[in-house]
């Protein structure tokens, strides 16, 4: 029976198995890009050319791939960049963990992780090891590490991540380098990860971090007051979104006379 005749597997079929052979990954060690680039090798086989095994012993046709192919950065490898600047995937092996590691210790920096919607570990280590977040950090073309950006707890079912900015060092803030990078890790979520809707939380009085979303195109979606409990206080959390149909990429640069 060819693949076109034979009848298709229930969808619940494919996402059961599809999770038994992520949470196997998982156990095994894999990181969430080893993850990526195991659906990647997967896509890979479907799309080869000429006959693919389907089972034991058996061969068929291969069947197109309707499914978007997933790019696959080895650990450390350049996600995205802008004008200024480049983002690496991080991981703990990463030059510049300690740095970063030590930008979390600040108060005023720790809200990259204290107003974040879901519990996450302070620990870096810890952070980057769960396989639900992203993690990548922008560096200067000088080498400096400017900008840590993640998506948090990405939710492949229905393709949302809750996206968090750092500028570490307070002499590189206002400077516009928050944006052009969180522009850059916009364009990857909804690019190479597949998003659909990429949200934040922060608190209600952070003014820096509202406007910054505020330019990015994220629209409120609620007030949640009393949502956090900061140091014994709590404090109203705003909540914004973006979508990746309103998402608006970038003009190019005229073209030069
Ligand atoms: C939130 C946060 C990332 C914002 O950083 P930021 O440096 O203020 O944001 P930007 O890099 O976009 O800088 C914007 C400023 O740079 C200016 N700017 C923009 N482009 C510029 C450029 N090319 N050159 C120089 N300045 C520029 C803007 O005019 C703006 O000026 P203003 O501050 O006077 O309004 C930063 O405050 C931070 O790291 N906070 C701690 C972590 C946190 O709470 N994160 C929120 C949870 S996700």
């Amino acid at each position: 029976m060819s693949d076109e005749t034979r009848p298709r597997m229930p969808a619940a079929t494919v996402e059961t198995l599809a999770r038994s052979v992520f949470e196997q990954a998982a156990r095994y060690g894999f990181t969430r890009i080893d993850q990526v680039r195991l659906a990647s090798a997967l896509l890979s086989l479907c799309n080869a050319a000429g006959p693919a095994a389907t089972g034991p012993g058996q061969k068929a046709t291969a069947t197109a791939a309707a499914t978007r192919s997933v790019p696959t950065p080895p650990s450390g490898a350049g996600l995205a960049h802008g004008a200024r600047l480049v983002i690496h995937a991080l991981d703990a092996s990463h030059p510049h963990f300690s740095t970063v590691a030590g930008w979390l210790q600040e108060l005023f920096a720790a809200h990259f992780l204290l107003s974040a919607a879901s519990p996450q570990s302070r620990n870096l280590e810890e952070l980057l090891r769960c396989d639900r977040n992203v993690f990548g950090l922008a560096c200067l073309d000088d080498g400096r590490p400017a900008v840590l950006l993640a998506y948090l707890d990405h939710d492949e079912l229905h393709q949302r991540a809750e996206m968090r900015v750092l500028v570490g060092d307070p002499g590189l803030r206002r400077q516009g380098y928050a944006e052009e990078a969180a522009r850059a890790w916009l364009a990857y979520g909804f690019g190479s990860l597949g998003l659909g809707k990429v949200f934040a939380q922060t608190l209600q009085g952070d003014v820096r971090t509202m406007q910054l979303f505020e330019r990015l195109g994220f629209a409120v979606e609620a007030v949640l007051p009393g949502e956090l409990c900061i140091a014994g206080e709590r404090h109203a959390a705003v909540r914004c979104a973006l979508l990746r149909d309103a998402y608006v990429l970038p003009a190019d640069p005229p073209p030069s006379a």
